[in-house]
């Protein structure tokens, strides 16, 4: 089944443990770590995310839009997160970060722009949880979905198949519901939302819908057969 993870960088800062709970049967909850170096925009930091994850029983999902993860990413870990998302584009040991996110007891996930290929990571896959092919440009929320991505999305499912890979497939940037289901038959099985959820009226209906229309379509994919 589709996991749906709306991103909280389009819901209200000031009333985090709200918003959590406003979008209640979620799979996860997804956190926007930004440095204003790796990327334009600065959000929030360890002690957030530490308060978040006491406010909330949704596991947090933490994508880490940082310089330097390999220093910052365990304590995230520490700080709570379920699943730790790094930038493979700022890593300086991608495979030894992998490592210790694992070893502290959290999910290990690898992150690539829209100009970063697959292809060269091949070889770390079973080293990792999951991978976040980005559909935007990593910074902001509320961009244009990169239909271009399409290809990657399909590439990286083929390699988990050959591999015979548990990994989880997670999009980013631009998911909505005019967009969703060309993810899923590409290849994803994890959704991030910002604004689709957190726009919307009814913030877990949207999930409740993303989910639905997400499903359909991976339900004739040649990758999901068999799932
Ligand atoms: C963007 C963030 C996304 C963002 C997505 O850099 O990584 O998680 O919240 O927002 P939407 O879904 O509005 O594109
Ligand atoms: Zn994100």
């Amino acid at each position: 089944m589709a996991q749906i993870n709306p991103s909280i960088l389009s819901a209200d800062f000031a009333r985090l443990a709200d918003e959590a709970e406003a979008v209640r049967g979620s799979d996860w909850l997804h956190v926007d770590v930004m440095d204003n170096h790796f990327v334009p925009n600065l959000t929030l930091g360890v002690p957030v995310v530490e308060s978040l994850a006491r406010a909330t029983d949704i596991p947090l999902d933490l994508h880490l839009m940082i310089e330097d993860p390999d220093r910052w990413a365990p304590q995230y870990v520490e700080a709570g997160a379920g699943s730790v998302t790094f930038h493979v584009e700022a890593a300086a040991a991608p495979v030894r970060l992998a490592r210790e996110i694992r070893a502290k007891g959290a999910r290990a996930s690898m992150a690539l722009k829209p100009g970063t290929p697959i292809e060269p990571y091949e070889d770390l896959l079973p080293e990792l949880d999951m991978v976040l092919i980005m559909t935007v440009e990593p910074g902001f929320g509320g961009q244009a979905f990169l239909d271009i991505m399409l290809p990657k999305i399909r590439r990286t499912r083929e390699l988990i198949a050959k591999h015979d890979l548990e990994l989880w497939l997670q999009v980013d940037g631009g998911v909505a519901a005019g967009t969703i289901e060309r993810c899923a038959e590409a290849g994803a099985d994890v959704f991030v939302a910002g604004s689709a959820v957190y726009g919307a009226e009814d913030p877990a209906e949207a999930v409740r819908n993303l989910r639905g229309l997400a499903d359909k379509a991976a339900a004739d994919a040649w990758w999901a057969c068999g799932h």
